[in-house]
């Protein structure tokens, strides 16, 4: 269905768990977020009756995130559930990659399409410190199974920090020219870990480009919200996604479930639409409320002006 600006909303994106294997600075504290009980979170079935309810109001394709996915028992039983309903037609999933070498085929089997995974950087010291202890060989691994597997198009998701991993552009940009998978810049959001990072942690997608040389422009996407780039020997393409100066949301698609049961009209806004009454109690009808979000859609954010409000949930919670 349309939203109140007339953008088509065909894509759901389902955070299962806001835990994760990984603390990334940015994203997570150093002591990791609290387990909330099984009664909190969305079961598995919960989750198939939101995406089933949501075909209904043509939504045609699914990403599953985070936290990190992988970490949630029924992983698998929820992508086969997703694969079972004929009108999702694209299945992908945004993954920090540690355990893409032991779930890859299960996860392609079961129905997955492909993957997103986040690296921000192929230097082991790097990777470690940004993640608090995170082994990149897990990850290169997992790259490598999925790619094996055809979880594809790969993408990888590399968000730069000014004084931190500014030398991995290069190494990460270099890896479009040996394998066909796409390497996304995503700008550093001032956000939950991040809110109050000091100015030179913030380096615009602007400053990366000019730093990598031989990029010719691709012609753009509609429905993605990178601009893409390629080498000429390259086989795969370098992207960035400007979610601080560019606005896309011209063009957003999109609603967000969260693992706890509240629909998110709108990625860095705080309104929520809460469903475990209609799931749990009959309050009230799960598409009427899908269709209430949808239209709950604001025009766009205002995360450069001063008008914006420091969101209430940490990026770990929604899941990017
Ligand atoms: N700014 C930009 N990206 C972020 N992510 C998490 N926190 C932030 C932030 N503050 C990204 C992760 C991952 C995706 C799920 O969200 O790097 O790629
Ligand atoms: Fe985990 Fe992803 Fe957050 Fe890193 S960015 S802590 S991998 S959820």
């Amino acid at each position: 269905m349309k939203d109140g600006y007339n953008r088509k909303i065909n894509y759901l994106r389902i955070s299962i768990t806001d835990l994760c294997n990984l603390r990334c600075r940015y994203c997570m504290p150093e002591e990791g977020v609290e387990k909330l009980t099984h009664k909190e979170v969305l079961s598995i079935e919960e989750i198939l009756e939101v995406a089933g309810e949501s075909v209904k109001l043509g939504i045609t394709k699914v990403r599953i995130t985070g936290g990190e996915p992988l970490v949630r028992k029924g992983i698998l039983s929820l992508i086969k559930g997703l694969a079972d309903i004929p009108e999702i037609q694209d299945i992908a999933m945004t993954t920090n990659g540690i355990l893409l070498k032991k779930y890859g085929k299960a996860l392609k089997e079961a129905g997955l399409n492909r993957v997103n995974i986040s690296i921000d950087s192929l230097d082991p010291g790097r990777y470690r410190k940004i993640t608090r202890g995170g082994e990149i060989s897990q990850v290169l691994e997992g790259i490598e199974e999925a790619m094996k597997v055809g979880l594809k198009p790969i993408k990888l998701n590399t968000v730069i920090i000014g004084d931190e991993n500014e030398e991995d552009i290069q190494p990460l940009v270099d890896l479009t020219r040996k394998w066909e998978i796409d390497v996304r810049f995503i700008e550093l959001m001032p956000i939950g870990e991040a809110s109050n990072w000091s100015k030179e942690h913030f380096l615009s997608n602007e400053e990366i480009y000019q730093r990598i040389e031989g990029l010719i422009p691709v012609k753009r996407e509609s429905g993605s919200p990178a601009t893409y780039y390629r080498f000429l020997d390259g086989k795969g393409r370098v992207g960035f996604i400007n979610p601080v100066s560019n606005h896309f949301c011209g063009d957003c698609n999109r609603l967000r479930l969260t693992f706890d049961g509240k629909l998110k009209p709108c990625l860095h806004s705080s309104q929520e639409i809460d469903l475990i009454p209609a799931l749990r109690q009959g309050q009230g009808s799960l598409e009427e409320l899908l269709e209430f979000a949808t239209l709950q859609k604001p025009e766009k954010h205002c995360m450069d002006s001063d008008e914006y409000e420091i969101l209430v949930r940490n990026m770990s919670e929604i899941g990017g």
